[in-house]
């Protein structure tokens, strides 16, 4: 059976990488655009070497018209995975028109420009930011939108509604929102992983940076939350399994199921210490921190509910955070400076 074409927007970064040897994986071709925006050309060897098969690869910005029409009508793609976008918390907060822009256009020239090559599948890389600041625990797919604490969890609020009115509109169109929580972990080869710009926002590369010993210690934000431990609970999700997920939800869009909406975590909530004990129990380095003052827009709790993930595309995360603080720090000890070296 000849191998369906799946466009990769962003697929030169964290999560579209990992993706990208999935699907190869699965007996897809995988298509990369990319502006290389928020990561590196180096990435496409080293996926060639992972997978063992060239892959095809597009510099280009999805917000540009010209650059998507010209993918568009050099292969004929199966299904669009659209993960380019600006994501980082704080600096949307710096740069609220920039995030906006990007993050819009890149949707709208997307829904612009597919149905004039016959593509109507698309998976959404959104987050778990839209449910906002959660009233319970764990956050089911009809619990309503919450209010963004931040222009990047706004950027995808706005985005899921874009799919929502255009799906509305074209009965024939099929749209997977994907909600992640939180991706650690990286390839067990530790030739891709996690590679932020500057200081990083998260939690699991700052830890990776101060075992590796680029930061002296980790500053943990608060200490004082109604949590057991008194520090913040996540869903950190191994980015292996969110890329599994994605791979589950192509087989669901090509039964045409219209709009569906899946949360992509494990279903177990885990605390920022807790996170820390494991990854100096899965990898024998101390990780050294302090306790610093909360940080502005942080959520207390959240993490997925995932049965009706199970249930309708049968995603089950399989790693463990222990499994991802291991895989994270293959990957940075590997790379200290991360594709830089
Ligand atoms: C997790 C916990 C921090 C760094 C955001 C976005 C989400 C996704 C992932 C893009 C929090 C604590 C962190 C540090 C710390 N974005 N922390 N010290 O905020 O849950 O999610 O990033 O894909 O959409 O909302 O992730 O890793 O920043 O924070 O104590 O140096 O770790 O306070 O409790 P977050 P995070």
């Amino acid at each position: 059976m000849e191998r369906k074409n799946i466009l990769v927007t962003g697929g030169m970064g964290y999560i579209g990488s990992h993706t990208v040897i999935k699907l190869v994986e699965y007996g897809y071709n995988p298509i990369i655009i990319d502006n290389l925006a928020n990561s590196s050309e180096k990435v496409l060897p080293r996926l060639e070497k992972i997978t063992g098969t060239k892959i095809a690869f597009y510099k280009g910005d999805v917000c540009n018209r010209e650059d998507v029409d010209k993918v568009l009508s050099e292969n004929k793609i199966d299904a669009v995975i659209h993960f380019a976008g600006l994501k980082a918390v704080g600096e949307s907060v710096q740069k609220p028109v920039e995030y906006y822009r990007n993050n819009l256009d890149s949707t709208l020239t997307l829904l612009e420009e597919m149905p004039k090559y016959g593509v109507k599948n698309i998976i959404f890389s959104s987050s778990a930011t839209v449910y906002g600041t959660p009233t319970h625990v764990p956050l089911v797919e009809s619990d309503p939108i919450g209010q963004a604490t931040n222009p990047y969890g706004q950027t995808k609020i706005i985005q899921e509604g874009i799919f929502q009115d255009y799906c509305h509109v074209h009965p024939d169109f099929n749209v997977a929102l994907l909600r992640y929580f939180n991706p650690i972990g990286a390839h067990a080869s530790g030739l891709i992983g996690e590679a932020p710009n500057g200081i990083p926002n998260n939690l699991m590369p700052y830890v990776t940076q101060v075992a590796v010993g680029k930061r002296d210690h980790l500053s943990i934000f608060g200490d004082d939350y109604n949590t057991p431990d008194g520090t913040c609970i996540r869903d950190y999700i191994h980015v292996v399994d969110l890329a599994e997920g994605h791979v589950l939800t192509l087989k669901k869009l090509f039964e045409n199921p219209g709009l569906v909406i899946y949360n992509l975590g494990t279903g177990k909530g885990t605390s920022v210490l807790e996170l820390v004990h494991a990854y100096e129990k899965a990898t024998g380095v101390k990780i050294p921190y302090v306790i610093a003052p909360r940080r502005a827009g942080d959520v207390e709790a959240n993490y997925a509910a995932t049965d009706k993930a199970e249930r309708e595309i049968g995603f089950k995360a399989k790693y463990t955070v222990e499994d991802s603080c291991r895989d994270s720090n293959h990957w940075q000890q590997m790379n200290p400076n991360g594709y830089e070296d």
